[in-house]
């Protein structure tokens, strides 16, 4: 048994065959988490993991690359995650890779095309905001988030470590597709936070030192399809069965079997969604 922890069935790669690509996963013995990156995809998760009786799940969240795109109402989220299948809060976290277009240099003119354009650092500051409020959300409903970041993991580190001070952080969570050092991994480690990989490990260039050195009791695997497809099928639209290929290769780089990877990791993803029964 395997568990894709991050993958999205709700998005539209997946319009008119969602359905049977969630099955071919689970006839194979993978369950899924269908993650959000909005409230319409959030909203399409759960109705996704609602047609299924078992092994589908969702999460929901506002991706920190739409918050210019949606106007955040913590409430309309907090509705979904009372939902018996919505097991995360995700995905949040910070990008500062994928800025929007529409950005400004510090200090130049502030509208375009009619519309108010923010600077770097005022997007900066909104993804923040938006992440403190799924994080105070997350507290309340005792749900983990599942945690983007890419260019941001100094921020989100501080971030994290000062939310952390006042009421202690255990809501916990995970990283998911992580692609930092492990001085990085183990700051997260040390927040309560598992790290999850994708396909970006089967690679050419992956440099394996971060997986190498964390516990195996505290990763996932996660294919994020439809993108990230790992080898040997990198070309091709990505799907949870393809999760194997990332297990495989961790039981390869960290020296232990696939079986021992397979049942670890599943264990992991229970424990930390531990709205799944
Ligand atoms: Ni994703």
């Amino acid at each position: 048994m395997l568990f894709d922890t991050h993958a999205h069935l709700n998005f539209e790669a997946f319009e008119n065959d969602w359905r049977e690509t969630a099955k071919r996963a689970l006839l194979a013995g993978i369950k899924i988490i269908n993650v959000g990156s909005n409230l319409e995809t959030s909203k399409k998760a759960v109705a996704i993991a609602e047609e299924f009786s078992e092994g589908v799940y969702a999460a929901v969240g506002l991706h920190p690359s739409e918050v210019q795109e949606e106007q955040l109402d913590i409430k309309e989220y907090k509705k979904l995650a009372a939902h018996p299948k919505v097991v995360a809060l995700g995905e949040i976290g910070l990008d500062y890779y994928r800025l929007p277009d529409t950005i400004r240099p510090e200090g130049a003119g502030g509208v375009a095309d009619g519309k108010q354009i923010k600077t770097p650092t005022e997007i900066k500051n909104l993804q923040k905001e938006v992440l403190l409020k799924f994080l105070k959300l997350s507290e309340e409903t005792k749900l983990p988030v599942i945690v983007h970041c890419r260019d941001a993991h100094a921020d989100l580190i501080d971030l994290l470590e000062k939310f952390d001070k006042p009421k202690g952080f255990d809501a916990r969570g995970v990283m998911h597709c992580f692609s930092g050092s492990f001085e990085e991994a183990r700051r997260y480690l040390n927040l309560g936070f598992l790290i999850s990989f994708t396909g970006i490990i089967t690679f050419a260039h992956f440099e394996g030192e971060t997986l190498a050195k964390t516990p195996l009791n505290k990763i996932m695997v996660e294919t994020d399809c439809p993108y990230l497809t790992p080898e040997p099928h990198r070309g091709k639209r990505n799907e949870p069965l393809f999760v194997e290929f990332v297990a495989k290769e961790v039981a390869r780089i960290k020296n232990e079997s696939y079986e021992e990877v397979a049942r670890v990791t599943t264990e992991n993803a229970k424990r930390l969604f531990q709205k799944i029964k």
